[in-house]
Order: structure tokens, then sequence, then C-alpha cells
């Protein structure tokens, strides 16, 4: 089953918004397989946004990401790297239609809440990163009232 990996930013969990944002995926369908919380190193961060080191807001952008603790995670379920992408809304909150968490919690581009994988390579690629350790396999019943 297909898996992602989706991290609360630092104003995410400042503000209080993990609880919020857990159930939203939990609402949705979709199985949470790992959780932590953690406060990421310069060099992780820089790692982690790699693909971004030549943009003009990639310093910036790793310092927000190392400013506090996220919430990692990996979530699993059918389609759940795109339908994630959909829950969270457009990079730019100014463009997150309502309804999404982004669209519904934020304002600005470089504090944006919360981060998920672009595709089923970067998730593959962000878990391995952010879960080393592996993650449990805890549940592999398909809910029959949510995929039929
Ligand atoms: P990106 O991977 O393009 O977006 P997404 O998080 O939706 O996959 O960019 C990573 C993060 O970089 C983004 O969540 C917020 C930050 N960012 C800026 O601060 N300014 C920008 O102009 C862009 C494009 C992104």
């Amino acid at each position: 089953m297909e898996q992602t990996f989706i991290m609360i930013k630092p104003d995410g969990v400042q503000r209080g918004l993990v609880g919020e944002i857990i159930s939203r995926f939990e609402k949705k369908g979709f199985y949470l397989k790992g959780l932590k919380l953690l406060t990421v190193e310069r060099a992780f961060a820089e790692k982690h946004y790699a693909d971004l080191s030549s943009k003009p807001f990639f310093a910036g952008l790793v310092e927000y990401i190392i400013s506090g603790p996220v919430v990692a995670m990996v979530w699993e379920g059918k389609n759940v790297v795109v339908t994630g992408r959909k829950l969270i809304g457009a990079t730019n909150p100014a463009e997150s239609a309502p309804g999404t968490i982004r669209g519904d919690f934020a304002i600005e581009i470089g504090r944006n809440v919360i981060h998920g994988s672009d595709s089923i390579e970067s998730a593959r690629k962000e878990i391995a990163l952010w879960f080393p350790e592996g993650i449990a396999d805890w549940q592999s019943n398909l809910h029959p009232w949510i995929y039929e």
C-alpha cells in the first residue's frame, strides 16, 4: 500500500495544530504508520530540502524548519501521496483553497504549516531519511467501510 511522508512544520506545532492535522488525515481514512516529534539539525533540513538548494528562499526555509520541533509522520492508503497533497493545499496559502490545511490555517508561503511528499519517489526517499529505523507494520487489513 502507498505511503507518504507528512511533516507538521514548527509553526504548526507552536500554533497547536497537530491534533487538527492528524484528525484530517485520520478522518479521510488514511492509516498513521509512523510518528515522532523532533527538532532537526541544519544539515538534516538541508538534506530534506536538497532539491531546493539553489532557490533564493532556501536559507530562510532551512532556518524556519530548524526553528522548533516538527512532527514527522508516515501515512498510508490508496493514492495517499496525491490525496495528501490535496488535503494540504497549494504551496502558497494565498492560493490554497478553503477546506485545505494551508487554505484554512496559513497566510504566508514561508509559514505554510505542513509538508507532504510530492511523488511516490520523494515519499520513499523522505521516509528513509526521517525514519531510518523503519516503520512498524501494525495493520494490513483495509477498512471495509472505507475501501471497496
Ligand atoms: P515546494 O517543494 O515548492 O512546495 P511544497 O511544500 O508545496 O511541496 O517548496 C518547499 C517549501 O519551500 C514550501 O512549502 C515553502 C517554501 N517556499 C518558500 O518559502 N518560498 C517560495 O517561493 C516557494 C516556492 C517555497
